[in-house]
């Protein structure tokens, strides 16, 4: 089948054309990401595949239908960016990848924490300048401290047992409380106990309607001051400028974001030599105790050929017309 793949970076392409010895599809790449100006390269193609910040709206998907498009698969977990109402009514069906190495993205946000905690960030820069000194290098024992998880799905549930590893308390909120988490030594709370007990909290939550700025300057306002923040789950779920506030004020006492709202106007690109214009993530990295990656959770040998795997039985499946295992539609 003849398929376009938008967002296509160099590790995609060789992972992707490796896997694909395996069905022998006609893998097109597009370096550029998926939207309004970019969907006429999609034409003529039967199948789609998109990555984090492609824009799958309704005018694209219409687009996509014209061209006669009719499977989107998108090569993530999150799949917030695709109208999933607007592919229904374009007869588009659409895929993801629902299971790959949750160790990656839990294994990520621990380093995350780590890092931020014990300033490991900043006594790399240091110690390569030849400054040994530690002041303001001082973190805390994660040993006996609260660590919230907000979302305690795959990956939240490792990240928790990792937590525990390190002899934590464990916090969990969930809409859909999963026995494992408690068997792993996590107890559910309401999130407004889980923000006013934690020392730590992690995200691990999808961006949907009902999570979008979860973390907000109410939920800041109940916190114990100096929570440390980890977010690689989707920029969406934090108010960012709230969190500006809780850093200049010292609620927050360290972010750490692999994610970032604004993230599909910048992440996945060099721009070393451009003018940032986005005040905001200018503002963050400016705060010595913000650590800012560029959505690199995922971004583990094990996690990547399993994404190419699976995105590339999906649309075997859908040419043989098998049933999508994968499949996500919007809600009846
Ligand atoms: P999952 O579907 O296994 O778990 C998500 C959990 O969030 C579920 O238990 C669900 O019930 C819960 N949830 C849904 N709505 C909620 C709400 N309103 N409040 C509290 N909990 C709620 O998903 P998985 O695989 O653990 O992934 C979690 C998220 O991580 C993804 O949605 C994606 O946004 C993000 N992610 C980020 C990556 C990165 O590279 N930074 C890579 C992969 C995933």
């Amino acid at each position: 089948m003849k398929v376009a793949v938008f967002s296509a970076k160099r590790y995609d392409r060789a992972l992707l054309t490796e896997a694909n010895l395996h069905h022998g599809h006609a893998l097109t790449f597009q370096e550029a990401m998926l939207g309004p100006e970019t969907v006429v390269l999609a034409a003529g193609y039967p199948a789609v595949s998109v990555f984090v910040n492609d824009r799958v709206d309704a005018g694209v998907l219409a687009a996509l239908a014209r061209g006669g498009t009719r499977l989107v698969a998108t090569r993530s977990t999150g799949f917030n960016q695709i109208d999933l109402e607007a592919a229904r009514e374009q007869g588009i069906r659409v895929v993801r990848v629902t299971d790959y190495s949750p160790y990656s993205v839990a294994e990520f946000a621990v380093g995350l924490l780590l890092t931020l905690n014990r300033r490991i960030h900043r006594a790399y820069e240091r110690t390569r300048g030849g400054n040994f000194e530690l002041d303001g290098l001082m973190g805390f024992d994660l040993h006996g401290r609260t660590v919230g998880v907000i979302g305690t799905g795959k990956i939240g549930k490792v990240f928790a047992g990792i937590m525990r590893g390190f002899g934590c308390t464990v916090l969990g909120h969930d809409v859909y409380p999963d026995p494992g988490f408690e068997a792993l030594g996590g107890r559910y709370v309401p999130v407004e106990q889980l923000m006013r007990e934690s020392d730590v909290v992690s995200l691990h939550c999808p961006l949907t309607p009902e999570t979008r700025h979860i973390i907000n300057a109410d939920s800041l306002s109940l916190v114990k001051p100096g929570l440390i923040l980890v977010n690689t789950s989707r920029g969406g779920l934090v108010d960012t400028n709230a969190a500006i506030g809780a850093l200049k004020n010292g609620l927050l006492g360290g972010l750490a974001i692999d994610v970032y709202e604004q993230e599909a106007d910048l992440f996945f690109r060099d721009l070393s030599s451009d003018i940032i214009t986005d005040d905001v993530i200018q503002r963050l990295v400016s705060f010595p105790n913000v650590l800012l990656t560029g959505h690199q959770a995922f971004f583990t040998r094990e996690a990547i050929g399993t994404i190419c795997a699976t995105t590339l039985d999906s649309i075997s499946a859908f040419e043989r017309g098998e049933p999508l295992v994968n499949e996500i539609r919007a809600p009846d």
